[in-house]
């Protein structure tokens, strides 16, 4: 495959964006430490791949973050997109205007999502769409006339967002450092690492202990004071932690026992990611309360979060009040671009077969990726199909991590890009989360510039006196 704009590239003056960026654009989790480095500036893409200003290729093994799910440039998008602009680029969401993308989104998803879940708040993002199932949660509780049910339990090295709310839910002990959260209402939870889980103990006897403890910590708290129990499906930037079998089932039971609503947070194993439109029904068993989506909603191509509730919360949520309305949204809620992006991206998932693929590419992938784990430095390989995770490890036996200064995932990374292929660092992980159209080729690919780059980065370490093999 060429260059998608053969000449385009030399429009670019690659050292002054380069100059602009590092002089004024501060970035989410900005990399500080490595300032004088400055930014990759990536320019143009196709498909599975992105470019950078330069005009080298790298195949996008994360999907931007998480999120460019049926693929860089697609044409069809990009239509959508521009007729929607064209013809009624905003209104206003608010009280009693709508517009059709919208209303058409809301009606989509409703039929796509798990049974009981039917209605729709448009948000920005996946963090509004958690700030949105809490504050409507909240107003539930207040209008059932049980306003001190406020509580919530999430999980250990769980990721919701980065807005005040929705950052208070996080479990990732990194994140948890030199802010203010909102404490007073939020409880955590052991996260389900089965690769960390107890010494000598099974799944299932893992599997008893963490539903125990969401039990336990429920009663501890008080049940009439719990509102919600927050989870991912498969927890995401935390490291694609896989719950053992029958975990989310079992929660929800628990939840239900005692009153509380059961909150899956899809935005990124939603739309596809799994190989199907949502994974809490088709792949855990289990139908939410609530589901919170962003990124593949829009295969990344606009802005737009969205959180889905179950009619038992609406019925309550819309009865008519005076002195306590339902005071919430965006300007942006169910922008109109947006959501003529995500009907096409849904649409795109089943027309096109993409769903199909990640059914079918998916298992090769992790059978693939599993492969590293003859290396040494490589402890754990984890994940389901297009949402995959390595964890590179000091010690196989003992587990142990290595230095900070090592910068294991960083390490490889780099080495990654500098062969053509774009992982994630978060630590010492590297993660996977590509285009939901990747090859078998294309797998391939990833999975020998892996190698390569795993291998030369151990290289490294060991001549550094930074890991001793
Ligand atoms: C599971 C999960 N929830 C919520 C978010 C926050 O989404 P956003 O960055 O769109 O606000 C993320 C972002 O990575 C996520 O992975």
């Amino acid at each position: 495959m060429g260059r998608p704009h053969a000449n385009s590239f030399e429009r670019y003056d690659s050292r002054d964006l380069w100059q602009k960026d590092k002089d004024h654009y501060i970035h989410p989790w900005p990399a500080f430490e490595e300032a004088e480095k400055g930014c990759l500036v990536i320019a143009e893409s196709d498909g599975a791949y992105v470019y950078d200003v330069d005009g080298k290729r790298y195949l996008d093994g994360i999907a931007g973050m998480w999120c460019v799910n049926v693929g860089y440039a697609n044409e069809e998008m990009v239509q959508a997109m521009a007729d929607q602009a064209r013809r009624l680029a905003y209104y206003s969401p608010f009280s009693d205007t709508t517009t059709a993308p919208g209303a058409e989104l809301a009606a989509k998803l409703a039929e796509i999502a798990p049974e009981t879940l039917n209605r729709v708040f448009f948000s920005t993002g996946g963090s509004t769409a958690n700030d949105t199932a809490i504050r409507i949660i909240h107003y539930y509780n207040h209008r059932r006339g049980r306003p001190e049910k406020k509580h919530i339990i999430s999980l250990e090295d769980a990721y919701h967002g980065s807005t005040f709310l929705s950052i208070s839910l996080d479990g990732k002990a990194d994140d948890r450092s030199a802010f203010h959260y909102v404490d007073d209402i939020v409880h955590r939870i052991s996260a389900p690492n089965r690769y960390r889980r107890p010494a000598g103990s099974t799944l299932e006897e893992f599997c008893d202990l963490l539903i125990a403890e969401l039990e336990a910590k429920i009663l501890e708290i008080g049940p009439e004071r719990v509102a919600c129990f927050f989870a991912e499906p498969i927890l995401g930037a935390g490291g694609v932690i896989v719950p053992p079998p029958g975990y989310h089932r079992r929660a929800l039971e628990v939840c239900h026992r005692y009153d509380v609503l059961y909150v899956s947070d899809e935005v990124v194993t939603g739309f596809g990611r799994l190989g199907h439109y949502f994974a809490s029904q088709d792949v855990f068993d289990v139908v939410p309360d609530v589901i919170s989506c962003a990124k593949g909603l829009t295969s990344g191509y606009a802005p737009l979060g969205a959180t889905l509730f179950s009619d038992e919360i609406f019925d309550v949520v819309s009865i008519p009040s005076k002195n306590a309305p339902l005071s919430h949204g965006f300007t942006y809620s169910g922008h109109p671009v947006s959501c003529a992006a995500a009907l096409k991206s849904i649409e795109l998932l089943a027309r096109d077969g993409i769903l199909e693929n990640v059914r079918e590419v998916g298992p090769y992938f992790e059978k693939q990726l599993a492969n590293l784990l003859d290396l040494p430095l490589v402890g754990d390989v984890r994940g389901s199909h297009f949402m995959m995770c390595i964890e590179n490890v000091a010690n196989k036996q003992t587990k142990e991590l290595l230095s900070y200064e090592a910068n294991v995932g960083q390490r490889i990374a780099d080495e990654c890009e500098k062969r053509g292929l774009m992982v994630r660092p978060v630590g010492h992980l590297n993660i996977l989360s590509p285009p939901l159209i990747l090859t078998r080729d294309q797998v391939d690919f990833c999975v020998d510039v892996l190698r390569e780059s795993i291998v030369a980065t151990s290289d490294g370490l060991l001549r550094e006196g930074l890991w001793q093999g």
